[in-house]
């Protein structure tokens, strides 16, 4: 199935995507990678694994919906079928979330429904919790909801600072990210019309 991600930093999600896509049998094919920044480090990860990207400035856009269209455009003239955001830091418009209902995933560096939203390794150390992780949803139009398809947990441990919770988490999230992709790349599961997971029977 080929697939586009959305970035806008380091890029170590869509690292673990791309090195599940270069597994033989691979159920699924990173066709194009768009970044809202340009120089980032997800950038030279795509274009050292040959996989086409796109810059897409947000800010040379009159309107959120606007800059959407456009990544919705070049979407599709690259064929893509599946969108994964990964490190994305853009929120996405209604009008987005519709074209793409059902093929557009997300990484979530918390227990959803736990601590939407972002400084979310801050949320999670002020909670007090001794578990934490990591979750792959598809995108709704309110942000950090929809259906969860895979999540991962780690331990917080004490004294742990937000940087030591994002690094153990971000490891939790390149096992995750690719087994969502894989799920969905498969067809063993999707989208069902209520919103929830509709499970293909064997699984
Ligand atoms: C990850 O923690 C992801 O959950 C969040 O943004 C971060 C992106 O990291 N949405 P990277 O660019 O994949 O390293």
């Amino acid at each position: 199935m080929p697939v586009g991600v959305l970035i806008s930093g380091s890029g170590t999600n869509l690292q673990a995507l791309l090195d599940y896509c270069s597994k033989p049998g691979a159920a699924a094919k990173i066709v194009l990678v768009i970044s809202n920044k340009p120089g980032v480090g997800g950038l030279t990860r795509a274009e050292a694994a040959g996989v086409p990207t796109r810059v897409i400035r947000h800010t040379e856009f009159g309107s959120r919906e606007e800059f959407d269209l456009a990544i919705h455009s070049t979407l599709q003239a690259a064929g893509v079928q599946l969108v994964c955001c990964a490190g994305f830091m853009r929120i996405l418009s209604p009008r987005f979330v519709q074209l793409w209902r059902g093929r557009l995933l997300n990484i979530h560096p918390s227990l959803l429904p736990l601590f939407p939203g972002l400084h979310v390794h801050r949320q999670a150390l002020q909670a007090g919790v001794r578990v934490s992780g990591c979750s792959v949803h598809f995108i709704e139009e309110e942000v950090d909801a929809g259906a969860i398809l895979v999540q991962r947990t780690v331990p917080v441990l004490a004294g742990d600072t937000e940087q030591q919770l994002e690094e153990r988490i971000k490891t939790a999230e390149h096992v995750a990210y690719p087994e969502a992709l894989h799920l969905v790349a498969t067809g063993a599961v999707a989208r069902g019309q209520d919103g929830r997971l509709l499970w293909q029977e064997s699984h």
